[in-house]
């Protein structure tokens, strides 16, 4: 069948469809999302602060989001694949947007990428779609610009700032994005841009008025469970049965429970024979460990 077009999302928002994105960052995961029929995932570099153990997603690298893309692609056969343009890849000049944008493309397979940003990066979404490089914009809250934002706080907060929001997100889409994630912004200002912009909103921590929404992996499986920001449902605790699961393991290999030979592979009969001859011979001993052979 192949992998589905980022253009699709923009037909289900004719359609009146609302759809559901998640982020990846490894093989496993991508396979269980495609078996869903999730149309599309995002190699997010919010892999820097659920799977590297970064404080942020400012120190990501492009080679760390080509690292995790690759799994993500050979894991899916239907969804598009989106990667994130991290940060200090692309801001500088659109040559680095495009270059970078190439090897996450080229290297890394992915169907399009993402950056963060409103109107001033318009220009450089402009030259990567004429080169033939889908696009999908990211405003409200940019976790790369926490630094300049002062900590992860909700944007657009003032008439002012919600005007400027959706200024941006119109830039955006005259430049050419073909979707735009809104992130940490009031419920009320998504569902205004959402209905002024023809290309489909994805929001997280944004309210319902979006045309779809994203989740982060880690956030929605319960696997960091002690984080739960507002925006976010755990619909499953998968942190907790992991450490069930490891705590019964550890206990059952102390206690001699496991492994028991139902998980052991078995030695014909005669080289057991001929191994007892061989052992008992050269030791003295008749057999080979604990078990009634
Ligand atoms: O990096 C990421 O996971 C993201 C999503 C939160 C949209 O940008």
């Amino acid at each position: 069948m192949g992998r589905r077009s980022v253009h699709s999302l923009k037909a289900m928002k004719q359609r009146g469809e609302r759809f559901a994105l998640v982020t990846c960052y490894d093989y496993p995961s991508a396979r269980l999302i495609d078996e869903v029929g999730i149309p599309g995932v995002l190699v997010g570099d919010s892999l820097g602060t659920t799977v590297l153990g970064y404080q942020s997603t400012v120190p990501v690298t492009l080679e760390e989001v080509i690292h995790h893309t690759k799994p993500v692609v050979r894991g899916t056969e239907r969804a598009f694949v989106v990667a994130d343009l991290p940060f200090g890849s692309y801001q500088a000049s659109p040559d680095d947007a495009i270059r970078s944008a190439t090897r996450l493309m080229q290297e890394g397979e992915a169907t399009a990428v993402k950056l963060e940003g409103g109107a001033h990066i318009a220009s450089t979404v402009t030259r990567l779609v004429e080169v033939g490089i889908p696009v999908m914009g990211h405003i409200g809250l940019t976790p790369q610009s926490v630094n300049q934002l002062g900590g992860h706080r909700i944007q657009g907060k003032t008439a002012a700032a919600a005007v400027k929001l959706l200024n941006d997100g119109l830039a955006l889409e005259a430049a050419g994005c073909f979707s735009i994630v809104l992130e940490g912004i009031p419920a009320p200002v998504a569902a205004l841009i959402s209905e002024r912009l023809a290309m489909p909103t994805i929001g997280i921590g944004a309210g319902p008025g979006c045309d779809g929404q994203i989740q982060v992996w880690h956030d929605m499986l319960g696997l960091l469970p002690d984080f739960l920001p507002r925006h976010t449902k755990h619909y499953a605790a998968l942190a907790e049965g992991a450490r069930n699961a490891l705590a019964s393991y550890q206990r059952e290999v102390i206690d001699g429970s496991f492994p028991t030979l139902d998980h052991a592979f078995e030695l014909d009969q005669d080289a057991l024979e001929e191994l007892r001859h061989l052992t008992g011979e050269a030791t003295g001993v008749t057999g080979v460990g604990p078990f009634d052979w």
